[in-house]
Formats: C-alpha cells, structure tokens, sequence
C-alpha cells in the first residue's frame, strides 16, 4: 500500500517536472484536494522529527529555481494545544535560514492549515495534507495554497 502511494507520488513528481521544463505561461491548475492520497490512521507524534526534503516539484518551481534549492531540512515538533511548530533549515544566499510556522490540525488526520495566516499577508489559504509515509525513512507531503487568488501546489518529498 505504501509502496503503491510513492510510486504514485513518484510518477506524479516526474510528470511536474517535465511539465515544469517548458515553464508554461500559466501555473498548472492545483488539483482538487480530494485526488490526494491521505496517509490513513495518521499518527502525529509518530511524524515528529527532522526531515531532509530530498524533492520538491510544484506549478511555481521552474528548473532555474530548483537549480538554486539545496536541501534543507524541516523538523516537526508537536505542541501542547496539537498543532506542530514547524522549522525549516535552508541556505539562501549564502546564509543558514530558519523559517518558522504552525500547523493546526483540521477534522483529517494528516491534514492540517497555517496557523495564524492573518500574518502571511495575501494568503488566503493555506492546506498540508501527509500522503505516505513511514514515519521513519521517508515522507510526501502535499502543500496547497491559495496566494493573491492564484492556487499554488507543490509536493515535497522526505
Ligand atoms: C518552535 O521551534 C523553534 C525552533 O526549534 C523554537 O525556537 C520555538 O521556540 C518553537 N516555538 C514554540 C511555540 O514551540
Ligand atoms: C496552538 O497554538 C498556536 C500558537 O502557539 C496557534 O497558532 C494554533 O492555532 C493553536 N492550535 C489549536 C488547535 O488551537
């Protein structure tokens, strides 16, 4: 089953890509969130911890972008109210970058939103959804948002 969803994943991941390639005019339409595969009985402590983000595709990631991405590293850290602090660790532009935000659960397990997305000016909304993982070697997870009335997706992968 697991082995299924990441190849899925996978495939998915390859056909942004090759999309990405020929940076088309207009973003590739975000699918409906329904199509995503959830990762079933989520476990929210299981999932804490540092993750290296080894793949990232999306309709805003062009391959001029994805050149400049290293890896970087995300660590999810539960809180007491349920919601995870989450910290991501990169290096732009010749500095080591901590970026810093909440993800609050919803009604779905694995499925969350920005915390106090007030702050996140222009950001209307904001869904993660956990597709597979094993808690332990690797991880897909899914990052939709709705930004200035443009729907960005991506997929990154632990
Ligand atoms: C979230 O994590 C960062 C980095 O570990 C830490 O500095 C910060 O205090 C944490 N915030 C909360 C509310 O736990
Ligand atoms: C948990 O606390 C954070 C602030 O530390 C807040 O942004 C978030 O909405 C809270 N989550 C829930 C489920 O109340």
């Amino acid at each position: 089953m697991a082995r299924g969803l990441l190849w899925l994943g996978l495939v998915l991941l390859g056909a942004l890509q090759a999309q990405a390639q020929d940076s088309p005019p207009e973003l590739i339409p975000a699918p409906f969130l329904i199509k995503i595969p959830l990762q079933p009985d989520f476990q929210d402590d299981q999932f804490q911890g540092k993750w290296y983000v080894v793949g990232v595709a999306g309709n805003s990631i062009n391959t001029e972008k994805r050149a400049q991405l290293k890896m970087y590293t995300t660590t999810y850290q539960l809180k007491d109210n349920g919601s995870y602090n989450v910290t991501s660790t990169l290096i732009r532009n010749q500095r080591c970058d901590h970026w810093i935000r909440t993800f609050v659960p919803s009604s779905l397990p694995g499925q969350f939103t920005l915390g106090n997305i007030k702050r996140y000016v222009g950001v209307q909304s904001y869904t993660v959804r956990v597709m597979t993982t094993n808690y332990n070697q690797f991880a897909m997870v899914f990052f939709k948002k709705v930004y200035k009335n443009q729907e960005y997706f991506k997929i990154t992968l632990y």
